[in-house]
């Protein structure tokens, strides 16, 4: 969880009197509304409202929308060209999903159109990394600007807007859907919980919402509250974005892959030291670009490889790769447990003389075997196990 931090105004002590006079139905108060993880064990947010922010007006059914999964069976390599996937939907409904499994969802967005209505995701925290694109993440708890390179980690049950600073379809996303907590290793953090000397980023990295924007509005406010597969549609009285001020370790916030301060050696380091967030089933790591190992002898790109427990995918984000042949900007990649993946013939002699990287690369592995969507069969490049070979 991201550092404690408070916005707008908050009472001295929490659960009593936060005073608005006259206050909704001259109540005198603003109304609290206390958000906790894991029970009451966890982190949590106290939010400071207009108006209590139960006031439901209509529930209607917002349909389903199951995951079709490819009928394949095989057990190999899988290079998704997702670059050129045609815009559509919004920054929420435009969401294709390419692989998942219990754990986590892994969707791509090309928006076409800005996003119509509120949004809520009632199981899953989202990360979303922007390849492209840039705005704003609007929530009761304020106004998150994000701009290319940024991860955007956004708390479940956090109602919110995207608002994209140009045409949609000049915005790309990564969206992960997290079904368990997502946060930082615990060893970046000392035993007072601050991030350690050391760590590949700390607390001046991450950006919680920078102001409050508070809507001071009743109506109908429209809310798409995504529960699993299933949609459901809560007309609100008032408009959710009514916080006065809240504190607590439970809002969105970003960070961009380029604070990332990568770790080298004389020699390859191993994946684990790219690691950035860790959440139940997986973990996201960012190949950010770095200097390459110096050792006179090193081989500069990673060995071939059995992760024998592991699905790793790859998202190819920016710059030349040089473990690979054939990847592309916005290529998605899955080397799947039980087989061994490796460099591509001939990088590792072209690595020989080469000291920096510029490669910006997003992994998940995941702990649990991912199945491939049908939506991921027409992006397949089907030579791909194949290109292991000289
Ligand atoms: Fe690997």
């Amino acid at each position: 969880m991201p550092q404690y931090l408070q916005r707008g105004h908050i009472p001295p002590k929490r659960h009593t009197i936060h005073a608005n006079v006259p206050g909704h139905r001259q109540e005198g108060i603003f109304y609290e509304e206390v958000i906790t993880t894991q029970g009451f064990s966890r982190a949590y947010s106290i939010v400071y409202h207009l108006r209590p922010p139960t006031r439901v007006l209509r529930i209607e059914s917002g349909g389903t929308t199951p995951i079709a999964k490819s009928e394949e069976k095989l057990l190999r390599h899988v290079h998704l060209k997702t670059a050129s996937i045609a815009p559509v939907g919004d920054p929420i409904t435009g969401r294709i999903p390419l692989m998942f499994n219990s754990d986590v969802v892994l969707s791509r967005c090309r928006p076409a159109l800005e996003q119509a209505d509120l949004y809520r995701n009632a199981r899953a925290d989202e990360i979303l990394f922007v390849q492209r694109g840039s705005g704003r993440l609007v929530s009761m708890f304020g106004v998150s600007p994000f701009r290319p390179m940024d991860y955007i980690v956004i708390p479940k049950c956090t109602t919110y807007r995207i608002e994209l600073d140009s045409e949609p379809t000049e915005s790309d996303m990564l969206v992960m859907e997290a079904f368990g907590d997502v946060g930082f290793p615990p060893r970046y953090l000392n035993p007072d919980g601050q991030f350690r000397l050391g760590a590949p980023f700390c607390e001046r990295d991450l950006h919680g919402p920078i102001e409050l924007g508070t809507q001071d509005l009743e109506g109908e406010f429209a809310v798409n509250i995504k529960d699993g597969e299933n949609w459901t549609r809560y007309t609100m009285a008032n408009h959710p974005f009514d916080a006065v001020g809240w504190d607590g370790m439970v809002y969105p916030f970003t960070f961009n892959a380029d604070d990332f301060e990568p770790i080298t050696g004389t020699i390859h380091q191993p994946p684990p030291i790219h690691q950035t967030f860790q959440a139940s089933g997986f973990v996201v790591c960012t190949f950010a670009p770095r200097m390459l190992d110096t050792h006179p002898q090193a081989i500069k790109v990673p060995y071939a490889h059995s992760n024998v427990e592991s699905d790793e995918v790859l998202f190819y984000v920016r710059g030349q790769f040089g473990s690979r042949r054939g990847v592309e900007v916005g290529s998605l990649t899955l080397h799947p447990h039980g087989i061994p993946h490796g460099p591509h013939p001939g990088t590792i002699i072209a690595s020989r003389n080469v000291k920096f990287t510029d490669e910006l690369a997003v992994m998940v592995d995941t702990f649990r075997p991912l199945h491939l969507a049908a939506a991921a069969v027409p992006l397949d490049d089907p030579n791909y196990p194949f290109s292991w070979l000289d």
